[in-house]
């Protein structure tokens, strides 16, 4: 790893990521809205909005032909019964969700490919099983899984790996933002999870994890 572009490293999990490749050694830029106060490049994007996607992707492309990582992480959860959805906020948490992340993939595919790097795309526990109240995130995040797999069977014959990284609660802002009761004393540690991309990313090109899911374990979270 050289060079990685992380999508959501100002706060949370994409936080913990891109503190772990730093300590390795690689170069991070983040995109986000607020910048990450780490030692990285930043550069400022709204995901929900199509446009500064795409200038954030172009901007990426002219400086910075080494990228060898892309870690798509950003999201966004709100909370919401059917019939109290405010409907503008689902097109936009889709496109923060998903389509953000095939277009930063479609994007740099010719990057990455170049320098047989890695994809990392953040799904969630949600992408297989659903929970009441964020009905349009369990879709979104149902619709990165399918993104994911079939990303897997496109580049299977090529030297890219396609890593689904599916987590289930833990702590940082999501939930804080979506005005969750979850206590977050009994959700994971973002570190932890950094740490096992880590040891993941480590491993011979020739072995890909496909799809790994880290359920929280309640019962022993002190
Ligand atoms: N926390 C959990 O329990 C949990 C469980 C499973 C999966 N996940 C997934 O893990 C990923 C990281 O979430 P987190 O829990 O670490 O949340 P977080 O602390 O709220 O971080 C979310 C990140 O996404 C970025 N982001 C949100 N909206 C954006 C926008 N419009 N444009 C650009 N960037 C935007 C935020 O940056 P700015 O606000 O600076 O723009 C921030 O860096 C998400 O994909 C989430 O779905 C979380």
């Amino acid at each position: 790893m050289k060079k990685a572009v992380i999508t959501g490293a100002s706060s949370g999990l994409g936080y913990q990521i891109a503190s772990s490749l730093i300590e390795k050694g690689v170069k991070v830029i983040n995109l986000s809205r607020t910048e990450c106060d780490l030692n990285v490049t930043n550069i400022k994007v709204d995901l929900s909005n199509h446009k500064s996607t795409i200038n954030a992707i172009e901007q990426v492309k002219k400086d910075h032909h080494d990228v060898d990582l892309l870690v798509l992480c950003a999201g966004v959860m709100h909370r919401h019964f059917v019939g109290d959805t405010p409907l503008e906020e689902v097109d936009s948490d889709f496109s923060i969700n998903v389509s953000s992340s095939i277009k930063f993939t479609d994007g740099l595919i010719s990057l990455i490919r170049k320098n047989k790097g890695d994809i990392v795309i953040v799904g969630s526990t949600s992408s297989f099983v659903t929970y009441g109240e964020t009905s349009v995130y369990n879709a979104a995040k149902h619709a990165i899984l399918g993104y994911i797999k079939s990303l897997q069977v496109e580049l299977k014959k090529e030297n890219v790996r396609v890593i689904g990284f599916h987590p289930g609660g833990f702590q940082s802002q999501l939930h804080i933002k979506a005005g969750s009761d979850l206590n977050q004393k009994e959700l994971m540690d973002p570190k932890h999870l950094a740490k096992l991309l880590m040891t993941i990313l480590e491993l011979p090109r020739s072995v890909q994890v496909s799809e790994i899911i880290l359920d929280r374990k309640k019962a022993a979270i002190k």
